[in-house]
Parts: C-alpha cells; structure tokens; sequence
C-alpha cells in the first residue's frame, strides 16, 4: 500500500479525499502545513505527496522529496506555476494534477463577486445587521447592455462568458488562442487585448500565470482601460501588479475590483488569521477599499469541484508507479 504525504490539509480536504473511489487503497498521512523546502523532510516514508496551490515546490524542496525516493508529486489543483518542472524532470520527480474539475464553480464565483461588488451585497449585509437601512452610497449599475472583457477563453473564460451573455451584457475577449466557432455560436467578439481593456465595463481574467503573463495588468495596461472601469481576478494573484491597482483605485480610474487571488496570498489565504496583526500592507490597504471585494482564493470551493478533485487525485496517485511511469494527468 502506498503511502501519501499530503500537506496544507484543510478538514473539508480529508472529508473528500478519504471517501473518493479508491482512497481506502493508499496510506494518507495528513499534515496541516504546507509543502516548502522547510517541510520536504516530513514527507520521510512516503511514496508520493499531494499539494495544493500554495505549497512552493522549488529546486531545494524537490531534491529533498528526491532524496527522500519520492518520485511523484501529486497536485490537486489545475495551476502548476508554484512547481519548478524543469528540477522535477531533472530529478525524475513525476508531476501530475487535475486539469479541469469544476470550471463552473470558478466561472459562478466570478459572476458572484462582479454581482456583489457592482450591488454594494457586502456592504449592505454589514449595514442590515447594524439595523442601518440607508441606502446612501449603494447604487450599482445595470449589467445588461455593458462591456464585459474576458481575457483567456479556456474553460472557465468561457463559461463565464456564457454567464454574462445571459445578462444581456456584450462580451468582447482576448485569447492568443481564440476559438472562433465558439465565439460565433455564443455571440462573443475576439478583439486585441487593447481592444478589450479599451471597451470594457468589467474586465474579467481567466489566463493561466506563466513568466509571459507576470503582471499583465499593470500601471500601463490599467491606463489603457476604460476610466471607471471594474476589474475581476479568479485566476493568478501575480497577474495584478497589486501597486498599480491600489493607485488605480486611488485615483478612481477603477471604480471596483474583485479579487479571489492576491499577489501575496501564501501563507495569508486559507488561514484564520483573525487573532493577529496582517502584516502586509498592500493587502491592508486593499481591504480598506469600500469598492474592494476580497475572498480568499475560494472560487473552486464547491462540492462538485472537491469531489472530482479527489477522484482525479486518487486515480493519479494509484496509477505512479516506483519508475515514476505516471499514465495520469501528467503535467506537460
Ligand atoms: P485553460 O487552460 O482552460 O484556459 C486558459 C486560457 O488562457 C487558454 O485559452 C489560453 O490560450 C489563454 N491564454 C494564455 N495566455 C494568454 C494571454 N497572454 N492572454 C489571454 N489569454 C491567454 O485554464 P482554465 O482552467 O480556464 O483556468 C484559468 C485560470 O483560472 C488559471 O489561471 C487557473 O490557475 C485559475 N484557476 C483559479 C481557481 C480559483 O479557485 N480561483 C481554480 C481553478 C483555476
């Protein structure tokens, strides 16, 4: 029986993990922090360990899972960019994760966040409860008949979309790789990524972060958006240079933003930090914002989505084998 290191263990991880098909096969040994070259060592005795998001497989916490003898790191997320592949090929360490599980649950959370920011839901929440019913500085606007940009049209670029096509909104999109056929049958118009910062109301990013695409919206790119504009990031924190943000908002040059990832979010997402002093002052200064919704990289966060990341997890960790033939979702 194999045994699996599995690290940044969330209760709502262990409930779906242990009950996915085939989970009685493999030794789970559960640790709650996360996956660093300071942690490698506890994975001692394991066949493989599974990691998520924010866990940082660098060259030095690979060779010491390779030192180890662990040939098969097993992610349970679609984003691969906090794994140096190029180390884990040359150390024979096989990568693989879970391509697709729920592009709904991340596109429904997008619309969310553009539904709750534009309608002022989380300040109105607060002020009810406080027995205050003015509604004084919670005026929105229609979505029907506005701009909505989407850059990247994957699979959850494009459900989104969808989603606000359904709204009436026009929807104009940036992809390197455009599907027109798609475009055609859902009524959405490619255009240059000008083009789509230019004419959108709300610009939604949905791009994998790779070193191409590293603060793809920054000081000069958020210059080019439309003036009053909202922006959406579900996808990477470092797809935003968080600064220009912050002075865009400032400037009110963007009249919102919605954010499910942050460019510093490892080791602050995903934890109770209510007991202590936020030391970044970025992310304090953007939870100051009325106009700044903030959830905590909780788009995937669905049943659906957890239970087929389990599945897909489980079926890759019983198919590595000690050569590390891996005929699973292998990371390319
Ligand atoms: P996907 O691989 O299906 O689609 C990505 C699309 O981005 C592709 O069509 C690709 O051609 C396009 N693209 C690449 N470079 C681009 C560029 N420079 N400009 C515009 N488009 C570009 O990926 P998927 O599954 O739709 O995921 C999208 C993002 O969502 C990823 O960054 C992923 O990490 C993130 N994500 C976030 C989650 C969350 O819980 N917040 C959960 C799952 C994924």
């Amino acid at each position: 029986m194999k045994t699996i290191a599995f690290y940044d263990t969330k209760p709502y991880d262990r409930q779906f993990m242990t009950a996915a098909p085939g989970a009685d096969e493999l030794r789970w040994v559960f640790h709650e922090f996360r996956l660093t070259s300071d942690t490698a060592g506890c994975a001692r005795g394991a066949d493989a360990v599974c990691s998520f998001v924010n866990d940082r497989l660098d060259r030095a916490c690979l060779e010491t899972l390779a030192a180890l003898g662990i040939g098969h790191v097993a992610l349970r997320s679609a984003g691969f960019n906090h794994v140096d592949l190029m180390a884990a090929r040359q150390l024979g360490i096989a990568v693989t994760r879970v391509p697709a599980y729920s592009p709904h649950a991340v596109a429904e959370h997008t619309v969310a966040l553009l539904l709750s920011l534009n309608r002022k839901i989380h300040r109105a929440y607060n002020r009810v409860r406080d027995q205050n019913f003015s509604l004084t500085g919670l005026v929105g606007f229609d979505l029907f008949g506005k701009t909505c940009g989407i850059v990247g049209t994957g699979k959850i670029g494009r459900i989104a979309a969808q989603i606000f096509r359904g709204f009436g909104m026009r929807v104009v999109a940036y992809d390197p790789n455009p599907s027109a056929e798609w475009a055609m049958a859902n009524g959405v118009e490619y255009l240059d990524f000008d083009e789509v910062l230019r004419l959108s109301d709300a610009l939604s990013l949905h791009l994998p972060l790779n070193p191409g695409t590293h603060h793809i919206i920054n000081a000069a790119s958020l210059g080019r958006m439309k003036s009053g504009a909202v922006l959406i990031n579900t996808s990477r924190g470092k797809l935003l240079d968080t600064s220009a943000v912050i002075d865009g908002l400032k400037g009110g040059h963007l009249s919102g933003v919605a954010l499910d990832v942050y460019e510093e979010e490892e080791g602050v997402f995903f934890e109770d930090l209510s007991g202590s002093v936020l030391q970044d002052d970025e992310l304090a200064r953007l939870l100051m914002f009325p106009n700044v919704l903030v959830t905590a990289h909780q788009a995937f966060l669905t049943r659906e989505a957890l239970g087929e990341i389990a599945r897909v997890t489980v079926g890759n960790l019983l198919c590595g084998s000690s050569s590390g033939f891996l005929p699973g979702t292998v990371v390319e």
